[in-house]
């Protein structure tokens, strides 16, 4: 029998749980959760609440299917091939069940909240069916499916944060985290499922993030990711104080001050919202990286405005001399689909020559994929044929290559600090960290272990990695290097303070 709670909203108690360990429990005498998450960042961090509170009934996690009781796949829809792989991995959990007919299999995430009770329909072996917003209700639709029936949950909600759950991270190294400070979207590209599969935008408790943050410096991590499909909207209200209403730049301020060593990122910023204020907080603050992922989408003002972005390719390109001006050092990254309804070969070509004046450090780049009930698909022809998609994707793909090369190869001779994530893929005497600019450094290992800060000088490159060696702190270097920081430090601030005064005299 299938229960469907598309119209009310179920809460479970989570008041108990209990918070202390945020690391997975691995215990074989408990039911057991086979988790495997596809998608973006936010997908991964989901997949950690859902832990949380799977944790919490008794379940422990485990990374062998073949010891699993309950397999949950975390989906997206962005594109069709990403749907296209989740109902491949289908296919090998239906013969795992086959195997074992008392094991459950459940498709959470942006897929099921797009297909909903299709997702059962087309493939049998599916139990349970749970989207973004309806993470809260598992422990009752587990209770349904143990007892041997179907369960679905698609309900989106206007508020769900998760913002008391605190995830149960399930990554590798203990180095870096992702804390989501809001969830939705309220822009409607024309290309784009996320509306549809998250809902509406919404922003977390300030007080909540900030909490988040300490327990994960408390437990050792390093690097902290803000996550929202647009970061600069975030906005919380302060009632009693409306002069203390926290936008974006008030919460990246607030989120550095927890702990000055503990590197900050975030992701993704809209070029349309991107604020100057944001940029003068990331260079006061010297543990917030710099890196910024600018999404551009294309490079035409006529092809951006039938995508609904809102922004012209000149607003973008000022963003991007403004980013150059306030942060010297940052690095920029972007997303790019080639073949949107109507491009022309011209189009293409100002989305190459965009490339080349933002000099991108790296790029995801995309051939467009129609997405059903989008504003495209329901108003524009998916009309560029499917090999000029691959030649024009082709020729961004062999650009950004040019471009991440020329910027990894003005890298060489500079010493970078280096965050260490742990062994080099290719060799155990290696390890292989980041820089703030977010860029992959492999050197040798030295004594040092994952987790540890190291200064790194780069001496060559391929276009994806730098390859460096460690150099140890003079202590004169560490004097020079501080009075530079207090200098531009200086500098910032006075920057900042005239942006202040202008912005007031303007209003
Ligand atoms: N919120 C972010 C990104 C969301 S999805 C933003 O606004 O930029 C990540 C990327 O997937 C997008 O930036 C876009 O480049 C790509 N994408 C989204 N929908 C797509 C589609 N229908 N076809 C191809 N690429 C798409
Ligand atoms: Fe999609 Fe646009 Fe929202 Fe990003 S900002 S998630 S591309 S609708
Ligand atoms: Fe995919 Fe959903 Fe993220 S569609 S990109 S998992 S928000």
């Amino acid at each position: 029998m299938l229960y469907i709670r598309f119209m009310f909203k179920q809460k479970t108690n989570i008041k108990d749980i209990d918070y202390k360990s945020i690391k997975p429990v691995f215990d074989s005498s408990k039911k057991r959760v086979y988790i495997e998450t596809y998608g973006c960042q936010m997908n991964v961090n989901d997949s950690e609440l859902v832990l949380a509170i799977l944790q919490n009934i008794g379940y422990s996690l485990t990374k062998n299917i073949d010891e699993a009781d309950l397999i949950l796949v975390n989906t997206c829809s962005i594109r069709e091939n990403a749907e296209q792989r989740i109902w491949g991995r289908l296919d090998v959990f239906r013969l795992a069940k086959n195997k074992k007919p008392k094991l459950k299999i459940g498709v959470i995430g942006c897929m099921a909240e797009r297909l909903k009770e299709q997702l059962i329909e087309r493939e049998k072996t599916v139990d349970l069916v749970v989207g973004p917003d309806a993470y809260r209700s598992l422990p009752d639709l587990l209770r349904n499916v143990e007892a041997g029936q179907k369960d679905i949950n698609v309900l989106l909600s206007r508020e769900e944060t998760y913002s008391d759950i605190t995830p149960v991270r399930m990554d590798e190294n203990g180095v870096s985290a992702f804390v989501s400070i809001m969830r939705g979207c309220n822009n409607v590209c024309a290309y784009c499922v996320v509306p549809y599969t998250r809902g509406a935008e919404r922003s977390r408790n300030p007080e909540t993030i900030l909490n988040e943050v300490q327990i994960l410096v408390d437990n050792g991590y390093k690097e902290i990711t803000l996550l929202g499909q647009n970061v600069d909207s975030y906005f919380w209200k302060n009632e009693k104080n409306p002069e203390k209403d926290i936008n974006f730049e008030r919460l990246l301020e607030m989120v550095a001050l927890v702990n000055p060593i503990i590197r900050i990122r975030f992701a993704t910023s809209h070029p349309k919202d991107i604020s100057n204020g944001v940029l003068y907080t990331m260079a006061m603050y010297e543990n917030i990286c710099n890196c910024i992922h600018l999404p551009v989408q294309s490079g035409s003002t006529r092809i951006l405005e039938l995508m609904n972005r809102k922004y012209t390719r000149e607003h973008y390109l000022e963003r991007i001399a403004k980013i150059r001006e306030v942060i010297p050092d940052c690095s920029i990254t972007t997303d790019i689909i080639a073949g949107f309804c109507t491009e022309t070969d011209g189009d293409h070509q100002q989305t190459l020559s965009l490339m080349n004046e933002a000099g991108y450090d790296f790029a995801y780049m995309f051939k467009y994929s129609e997405r059903p009930n989008t504003k495209a698909s329901r108003q524009m022809k998916d009309d560029v044929a499917d090999e000029i998609k691959t030649k024009r994707l082709n020729e961004i793909i062999e650009l950004q290559n040019q471009l991440s090369l020329e910027s990894n190869r003005r890298d060489i001779g500079k010493i970078f600090n280096v965050l260490i994530d742990g062994l080099s893929k290719r060799s155990d005497e290696h390890f292989s960290g980041r820089t703030s600019q977010n860029k992959t450094v492999v050197f040798p290992k030295g004594n040092y272990k994952t987790g540890d800060f190291v200064n790194v000088r780069i001496i060559s490159c391929t276009s994806a990695t730098l390859i460096g060696e460690i150099v140890e702190e003079k202590p004169h270097e560490t004097i020079t290097e501080l009075k530079n920081i207090i200098d531009e430090t200086i500098q910032i601030v006075e920057n900042k303070i005239k942006h202040k005064i202008k912005d007031k005299i303007k209003k």
